[in-house]
């Protein structure tokens, strides 16, 4: 498909880039990344955005640009922060290091009110993170924003090429997305992004990556690994869903996700290996020890199931790409990540056998492109689960009866928010074990049974969340549920703690 009149995002190695091409898009544009060496296979962009990078551009290496055939496609171009240095000494000024770096919030003072800064305000807050500042401007360059010293942060030379030295991608830039739409409108018309032709794009790409080949992938039947299985299923390719039940999975779950995919018409064989999960945490009451046993057997059994493949594709989704390389807090996107990247992954992916689709893709997107392929939405709205499931909501050692006494207690909080409109006003709910036995009384006996509690959260990234303030009236329901429908359970608790410092799991 020739790319035409979109916006072609230039990628100098910032971990940021991705992130603009996601906001041209929320504006509604086609935007696509592209290596500057790549400059000439553009197509016909209708704007064209150098993006920010770790270098300095007086590095020896640093990343360059063939400024003649920058010029030469006579579109506008904006330059952020690296781009913008870069920009700078192609038009003959130069740069300066600095000897302290720019990092974190900055006030932006526009000198003009039109173009770029066209209804922004007077004094506006943008984030910077650069050491390197632009030093002489060339003869055509006029400065159009400064900071709260009084330094340019932002120029443009002649008509259509324009520099800024903050990242408006981010959202700590408060009116970033204005300053970028500004850019756009400063274009002719550009392509416009619709979710369909992106996914005409993958469909093409997948069909040409993998021909005839029998493609394998691992589902969960989470909202990723199903947008993708369906993904590959509509690209016609020989595609096989493979779904390991490690004995940790919710009520039903297994049957529901398999019903699922059948109904879908997605080929999915699942792996009963519950029998060899419970047998190898029987009395291992460690959090760690337990999670390294599940990580381990799980690689073990998925690579049985699929060794032999000849191409394997994984739902990994950009944020996973960037959050596990610079966030080293983030549990969920590091232990997929790890699970995405062990060395028989890796050296399958050398040898060009590795598929990842919705690498470039938001988790928003992900559904807006399950939504397209009539995944249901109860699907593609589901909360997160973790990989090693019930068994970080079970402290201490696993049984089948606890994981069967948690599975109960979860069906109806679940079934409770859901009927009353709160599954989708929170992030994650979920009910867990206490593994205490404490004194009650049933009926007329006294009963020693297990508490369980009840956990529901509001959050963002799952770096930080937030309990939720459920009404009483619904609390006190599925509580009474609970104590009347679950053997073994005789005590029903709501967490209130906040991450930090609890986490969302218990373990
Ligand atoms: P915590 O408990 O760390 O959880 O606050 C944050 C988010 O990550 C999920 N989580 C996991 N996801 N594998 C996963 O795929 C894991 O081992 C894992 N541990 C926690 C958790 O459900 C929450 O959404």
């Amino acid at each position: 498909m020739e790319e035409i009149n979109h916006v072609a995002v230039l990628d100098f190695g910032s971990q940021y880039t991705q992130l603009i091409v996601r906001r041209v898009r929320e504006l509604g544009c086609f935007a696509k990344l592209y290596q500057p060496e790549n400059l000439a296979e553009i197509g016909k962009p209708g704007a064209i955005i150098l993006s920010g990078g770790p270098s300095s551009t007086s590095d020896e290496d640093a990343p360059d640009i063939d400024f003649d055939l920058l010029k030469s496609y006579d579109v506008p171009v904006l330059g952020v922060c690296y781009g913008m240095q870069l920009l700078n000494i192609k038009f003959g000024g130069s740069v300066k290091s600095s000897k302290h770096r720019e990092y974190g919030q900055a006030g932006l003072f526009p000198v003009v009110s039109e173009g770029l800064y066209a209804g922004i305000s007077a004094e506006s807050q943008v984030w910077m993170s650069h050491s390197d500042t632009v030093d002489h401007l060339a003869d055509n360059c006029k400065i159009i924003a400064k900071n709260q010293h009084g330094t340019p942060v932002s120029l443009q030379w002649g008509e259509t090429f324009y520099g800024i030295q903050f990242h408006p991608e981010v959202t700590h830039s408060h009116e970033g997305t204005q300053i970028l739409k500004n850019f756009l409108n400063t274009c002719g018309e550009l392509a416009e992004f619709k979710i369909e032709d992106f996914k005409q794009e993958l469909i093409e790409g997948i069909q040409a990556k993998c021909g005839n080949k029998q493609v394998v992938c691992g589902v969960s039947g989470g909202v990723d690994s199903t947008v993708l299985a369906v993904l590959l299923n509509e690209s016609g390719v020989n595609v096989q869903a493979i779904y390991v039940d490690q004995g940790l999975m919710r009520k039903n779950e297994t049957a529901e996700v398999e019903a699922n995919f059948k109904r879908m018409g997605v080929p999915i064989t699942v792996v009963d290996a519950s029998e060899r999960f419970l047998t190898a945490l029987a009395g291992e009451a460690d959090p760690e020890k337990k999670r390294k046993i599940i990580g381990n057997m799980f690689i073990d059994v998925f690579w049985d199931a699929v060794g032999n493949a000849e191409m394997l594709a994984q739902g990994t989704l950009y944020p996973d790409v960037i959050e596990s390389a610079s966030n080293e807090n983030s549990k969920a996107s590091t232990i997929k990540t790890h699970h995405n990247r062990v060395d028989r992954i890796l050296e399958m992916q050398k040898e060009g056998k590795v598929l990842e689709p919705l690498a470039e893709l938001f988790k928003d997107e992900v559904r807006e492109l399950g939504a397209t392929m009539g995944i249901a939405q109860d699907i593609l709205n589901r909360h997160p689960f973790p990989g090693p499931g019930l068994a970080v909501r079970c402290p201490g050692d696993l049984t089948k009866e606890k994981l069967d006494i948690i599975r109960d207690c979860d069906a109806i909080f679940i079934e409770e928010l859901k009927a009353s409109g709160w599954y989708e006003k929170t992030w994650q709910a979920y009910a867990g074990l206490i593994p205490v036995k404490t004194v009650g009384v049933k009926g007329d006996e006294r009963s020693y049974e297990f508490a369980t509690n009840l956990r529901a959260v509001i959050s963002e990234d799952a770096m930080t969340a937030d309990w939720v303030d459920l009404p009483t009236p619904l609390l006190r329901k599925v509580s009474s549920r609970i104590l009347n429908e679950v053997d073994g359970i005789n005590r029903v608790l709501y967490d209130i703690s906040s991450k930090p410092p609890a986490s969302i799991e218990w373990e």
